[in-house]
């Protein structure tokens, strides 16, 4: 576990740090991971919402991109996504154009392929195993221009990026849910998760829809969603869906919910967005959702809804109407 392995570092290897350093750190998880270095000389980028929040409200400085400021120790703690991994590695070198880096992960993240890819590139210093994970580090200037990522085409004209939900095309799920919902879509709505847009450009060409209100937590799909969905009956919050509610009770919901927080399988989520979907629909709204079969969320529905119907889906997906209480 990153603490784990960052307090050992400064342990063992306190001649790493300084207390004068300015330090970035990639993608902490928690204000825990940042715990064991000092608040005032720590800038921290993180691009979800809901860590952003809590390092803010800590006290921590949060950025969402690399500006001309230049620090002396960056500490990389690498995402699942491995090209979203080597793309801050890459911001890292930008950032400390000469000091020190230091890339953490633990092994289910990938790290040893990383560092593999590390050792043929650049002269690294060291490597420490523990806790079910490795820490390296290297010294600046090191050119990994190669680890820059850009944004793709897919589909003709959508654009993703790495790190982002379904970053290599559409997302099968929102597909079906798509052929099962658009026609019947008027009115005020919300699309809760939108992603890099897909959804939400999809049910947009339909003229009955007023206004649609996009809601995503990951700065860079929304940011996509943004040239994506190009339609001025939007408007997009960067935020925590589960904290969010509507202007003025809505019309209908869609949603094709999360299950995962921080690359981790977490179904409590999709539980949690249809609670959100409940508070904020009109008595005659409709929630559209589409789910991996697998999921449980019938009794949620149950609970909060006062009917629904599952649609045509797939094998693997199943679609669902619900009519709020
Ligand atoms: C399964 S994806 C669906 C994306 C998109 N609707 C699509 O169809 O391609 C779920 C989305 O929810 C976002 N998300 C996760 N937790 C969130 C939260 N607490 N608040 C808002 N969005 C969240 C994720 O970043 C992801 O883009």
């Amino acid at each position: 576990m990153f603490p784990e392995r960052i307090e050992f570092l400064q342990r063992k290897f306190g001649l790493l740090f300084s207390p004068d350093d300015k330090v970035i750190f990639f993608n902490p998880e928690s204000v825990t991971h940042c715990l064991s270095l000092s608040f005032d000389n720590l800038v921290t980028y993180q691009t979800f919402y809901p860590v952003v929040d809590q390092l803010e409200t800590a006290g921590i400085k949060c950025v969402q991109n690399i500006s001309q400021q230049k620090f002396n120790l960056a500490i990389i703690s690498i995402p699942k996504s491995k090209k979203l991994a080597r793309h801050l590695i890459y911001l890292a070198t930008k950032a400390v154009p000469e000091g020190l880096i230091i890339v953490d992960g633990n092994k289910t993240s990938g790290i040893e392929s990383i560092i593999r890819d590390l050792k043929k590139r650049t002269k690294i210093a060291n490597v420490i195993s523990k806790a079910h994970g490795k820490t390296v580090w290297f010294e600046t200037p090191a050119d990994l221009q190669i680890y820059e990522d850009f944004p793709i085409v897919v589909e003709g004209s959508f654009e993703t990026q790495a790190g982002v939900f379904s970053s290599d095309g559409i997302d099968p799920g929102s597909e079906i849910l798509v052929d099962a919902a658009a026609q019947d879509l008027s009115g005020a709505g919300a699309d809760l998760g939108g992603g890099w847009g897909y959804l939400s450009a999809k049910v947009l060409e339909t003229n009955s829809i007023s206004e649609l209100h996009f809601i995503e937590a990951d700065f860079n799909a929304l940011n996509l969603a943004k040239n994506n969905v190009n339609d001025q009956r939007v408007k997009f919050y960067w935020c925590d869906a589960l904290k969010w509610d509507a202007p003025k009770l809505l019309d209908f919901i869609i949603m094709n919910p999360p299950f995962h927080y921080l690359g981790k399988a977490m179904p409590s989520l999709g539980v949690d967005f249809i609670k959100v979907a409940s508070r904020n629909l009109k008595k005659s709204g409709t929630l559209w959702m589409v789910a991996n079969r697998h999921l449980p969320y019938e009794d949620a529905i149950n609970d909060h809804f006062s009917s629904f119907t599952e649609l045509s889906g797939s094998k693997k997906f199943k679609v669902i109407r619900a009519k709020p209480k």
